[in-house]
Order: C-alpha cells, then sequence, then structure tokens
C-alpha cells in the first residue's frame, strides 16, 4: 500500500463497491418521521434486512399499506420497491422489531424549548425500549440531532438497564434536507460517525462504504456538535445573504450578482445564498436556537448565532411593511400567496416563513388568498384560519391586489403570467419574496415586479 493510499483509507475509508458485494446487516430504525424512514428505506435499497418501528400504531399500519405520512419525492417509490423485495418491514414496537438485529438508528424528535433546550424524551424512551429488547452486542447508532453529550446518557441508561448485554452506542448525524432526502441519503458530501471503539466504527465504516463518501470518524462528543455547527453555518450563510440584501437594496445594487461574484471564490461558494423570506423547517432554527443554548451554558457568547436567528426572526415582518409601502393600507385589501411550505418540494409547513407572512398580512387586514401544490388544504386553514385556500394560483390571483411568491415551487416559475395579470386588480404587482421569477416575464405581462435586494434597473445581458 502507498503512503498516499494509506493516509486516504485512514481519513476517508475504502472506496466504493457495489451494494451487492457487501455484508447485508439485520437493521432496525426506532422513528418513522423523515430521518427515520428515508433512513431505513435507503438502507434496504443499498440490500439490508430493515425493519422501521415505531410507537404510532396508525402511522404503521398506513405505511403497512403503502401509504407515507408525508411527502417527500422518490421515497414512496423506494419504501414500494423494498417491501415487495421483502427488505423493508414495519413493526409498531421495539418488542416486535428488536429481536435478530445487529444495529439500530434511534431517528426519533428532540424539539426545544423556546429557550433552546432540548427536550431528550423520546431518546431515552427509545433507548429503554432498546435496553429490554436489544440483542447482546447489537450497536445502537444514533442518527436524530442531539446535545452533545446525549450519546453517554444513552451508554449510561443502557448499562444500567441491560449490564450484560455489551451495547454499543454511536453516533452518525444526517445532513439531508426535506426535498432530496433520498438523493442526499445515496449520494451524500460525507459520512460522520461518531464512535469510541474502533470495531463499531468500522462496522458502520463497512455499512456506508457503497456510498463512496469521505468519511470522518470522530468521538461521539464531536459528531454531535458537527451536526449542529453544520446547521448553523448554513443558517449564518442565509442570514448574511438576507442582509446583503437589504444593503443591496438601499444601495441600488443587485444582491443576486453580488452573491454570484463572492460565491464563484471557491473559499465562499454558491450554496445557501438565496435570500428571501428567511429559513423555516424543523431544522435550522431549531438547532440554531439549540446550539446557542449549549454554548451558553457553557460560558460562551454565541454573538454570531444570535445575530443570524435575528435576521432570520425579522424577515417576515420586514417583508409585509415592504408590501405597505407599495401599496399603503393592506385593510382589505386582497392579497394572493403562493406557497405555503417551508421550502419547495415538501408538504411540511413547520416554522414556514410563508406562514409568517401570510399570517401577519391578514392581521392586517389583507384578505388572504393561499395556494400550495402540496399542502393539503386543511393543514393550510389549521396555519391561517383566516385566509382562503384556493385550489391553482390562478384562483388565487382573482381580484387580487397584489402577488407574493412566498415558496419557490417549480411550477411557479411558469406561470402564464398573462392571465394572471387578467385575474387581478388595477395596479397589479408581484412581490417575488424569493426571488425565482424572471422578472421581465412578470414585467411584460403589465404587472410591477418587485424582489429581494434585486435593483430597478434593467441588468446587463451576459
Ligand atoms: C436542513 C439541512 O440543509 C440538512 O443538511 C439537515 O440534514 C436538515 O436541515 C436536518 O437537520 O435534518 P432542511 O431543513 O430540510 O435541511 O431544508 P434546507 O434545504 O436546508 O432549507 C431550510 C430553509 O432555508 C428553508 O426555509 C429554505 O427556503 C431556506 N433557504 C435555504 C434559504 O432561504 N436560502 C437558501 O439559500 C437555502
Amino acid at each position: 500500500m502507498t503512503r498516499r493510499f494509506a493516509v486516504r483509507q485512514a481519513r476517508f475509508g475504502p472506496r466504493r463497491v457495489g451494494y451487492k458485494e457487501r455484508a447485508m446487516e439485520r437493521i432496525a430504525v426506532c422513528g418513522s418521521g423523515y430521518v427515520g424512514l428515508v433512513t431505513a428505506a435507503c438502507l434496504a435499497h443499498m440490500g439490508h434486512d430493515v425493519c422501521a418501528y415505531d410507537n404510532d400504531a396508525t402511522k404503521i399500519r398506513s405505511m403497512q399499506r403503502g401509504a407515507l405520512p408525508f411527502f417527500e419525492p422518490r421515497l414512496e417509490a423506494v419504501a414500494a420497491r423494498e417491501r415487495k423485495n421483502g427488505r423493508l418491514h414495519f413493526a409498531g414496537s421495539a418488542r416486535e422489531a428488536l429481536p435478530g438485529r445487529g444495529i439500530v438508528f434511534i431517528a426519533v424528535g428532540t424539539p426545544v424549548d423556546p429557550s433552546g433546550d432540548a427536550d431528550l424524551t423520546y431518546v431515552r424512551q427509545a433507548a429503554r425500549e432498546i435496553a429490554q429488547y436489544g440483542e447482546p452486542g447489537l450497536l445502537v447508532v444514533n442518527k436524530s440531532t442531539v446535545p452533545v453529550e446525549t450519546a453517554d446518557v444513552v451508554m449510561r441508561l443502557l448499562s444500567r438497564l441491560a449490564p450484560q448485554r455489551a451495547f454499543g452506542v454511536a453516533s452518525n448525524p444526517e445532513f439531508l434536507r426535506e426535498g432530496s432526502a433520498v438523493d442526499d441519503f445515496l449520494h451524500p458530501d460525507r459520512i460522520v460517525i461518531g464512535c469510541d471503539d474502533s470495531t463499531a466504527a468500522q462496522r458502520l465504516r463497512d455499512l456506508y462504504a457503497p456510498l463512496g463518501a469521505p468519511t470522518l470518524v470522530t468521538d461521539t462528543h464531536t459528531a454531535e456538535a458537527i451536526k449542529y455547527a453544520a446547521n448553523a453555518f448554513l443558517a449564518l450563510k442565509i442570514s448574511y445573504a438576507n442582509e446583503l440584501a437589504d444593503y443591496c437594496e438601499s444601495f441600488g445594487a443587485a444582491v443576486d450578482r453580488v452573491l454570484e461574484g463572492i460565491g464563484l471564490d471557491r473559499r465562499i461558494g454558491r450554496e445557501y445564498f438565496r435570500p428571501g423570506l428567511g429559513f423555516g423547517g424543523s431544522c435550522l432554527p431549531k438547532d440554531l436556537l439549540a446550539l446557542a443554548h449549549m454554548a451558553r451554558k457553557s460560558g460562551s457568547e454565541p454573538a454570531l448565532l444570535d445575530a443570524a436567528l435575528a435576521v432570520n426572526a425579522r424577515r417576515p415582518a420586514q417583508f409585509v411593511r415592504r408590501i405597505e409601502r407599495t401599496l399603503g393600507d393592506l385593510d382589505g385589501a386582497g392579497v394572493a400567496v403562493l406557497g405555503v411550505a417551508f421550502k419547495p418540494l415538501t408538504d411540511d409547513t413547520r416554522e414556514s416563513p410563508a406562514i409568517a407572512l401570510a399570517g401577519a398580512l391578514a392581521a392586517k387586514g389583507a384578505e388572504v388568498r393561499v395556494h400550495d401544490p402540496e399542502v393539503p388544504a386543511a393543514a393550510v386553514r389549521r396555519a391561517l384560519p383566516r385566509a382562503l385556500v384556493c385550489r391553482n394560483p390562478y384562483a388565487a390571483c382573482a381580484g387580487a391586489r397584489c402577488v407574493v411568491l412566498a415558496t419557490e415551487w417549480p411550477v411557479y416559475a411558469t406561470l402564464d403570467w398573462h392571465r394572471i395579470r387578467a385575474a387581478m386588480d388595477a395596479e397589479p404587482v408581484m412581490f417575488d419574496a424569493r426571488n425565482a421569477l424572471d422578472a421581465a416575464s412578470v414585467r411584460s405581462a403589465g404587472i410591477r415586479y418587485e424582489g429581494v435586494g434585486r435593483c430597478a434597473r434593467e441588468p446587463v445581458s451576459a
């Protein structure tokens, strides 16, 4: 082995080999939310025998029938194929799922309270059940986003409740995005394994080796910290883009081009630099808050994290003020809001900036009509009781004084702007809160266009 190859092996693990050449593991996955289901389906796709379990009996019954509890591109197809192949199973309890399994992934929720303190009730509950039903030598791998030292908590619980069974514990954070979770799982940028035992670490390396991704093996505390640090960095980048958009608006500069101009520098990069209404979802806001909380608890001052949160929190209200500056009093004004999900390609509305925006508009007396291609109408009505839910974007725009693009679903980029214009009130305005539309097409239909940090001057063509 050459020295270079040896160094690569040590840092990144073995090179990619076909899924089929690897030993099959018998795996259980505790929790059937986004992370749990995607992990279970993708590990089955890689050839392992996987049983996903959850105490929510209704959810399990519907998954056994092939219905997934949420919309996630490709997941239904992968899960259906693996169920048919007999590699993916569902169970309603740890007692059913754990016998005969060598690895169990914990992928349960870890909600945070308003101070950022994470609630580990579900992780502890999962560990207690594993202690009861897990077989000797079972490797317990945590995938939930958890505060640093949680692997120690799990290990202590297991050793106390089942001292004879020599369970292993590892941390293996996930970096899946809703909307592209299956692709993210199967084509990861990196795998992080936190483990204080080299045999267990090698077992996880082997599990992921077919994916051919750089693999970083660390201690458990470091792996747990990497997860928060990654999400917090993405959040910082987005808040920076948003703050820059504000500066650009006042300077009369074009933020998209500024971000392109700096993002072409490889040290900076172009990803996670789209300005707009701010970041939402069940991860970035929560993880930023939790990391700030942990930092404060350990005596540090998380000045950057606090600033990123503050910039983000004010985005929707700031955008409403901007609409008011253009339209004047919103009381009784018809406003169409396109997109309700926290991002495109998901039906998830948790911490959605689009909902914050639509709610604030309704609170100002605007008559809000909303549309989203995937979020079920009942969920929209629960989140926005004062808004009218429409079946298509054209119906949402009927009689509207302005339209706000709040979530950049691809389908909105190809709307018929002349049809929209015909449906709207006089002097129509399009507020593109995600800079996702072609301003010229909107303007050519006779609609005034306003983006985020986009200057009014026409861009010089490339
Ligand atoms: C995020 C991370 O990207 C994943 O790597 C991580 O695994 C996941 O959290 C998690 O912790 O489970 P996710 O919340 O699904 O994934 O969604 P993102 O694609 O990161 O988007 C988050 C929010 O930021 C959305 O509201 C999106 O609209 C917004 N965003 C994203 C921007 O405003 N600008 C951007 O340039 C990118």
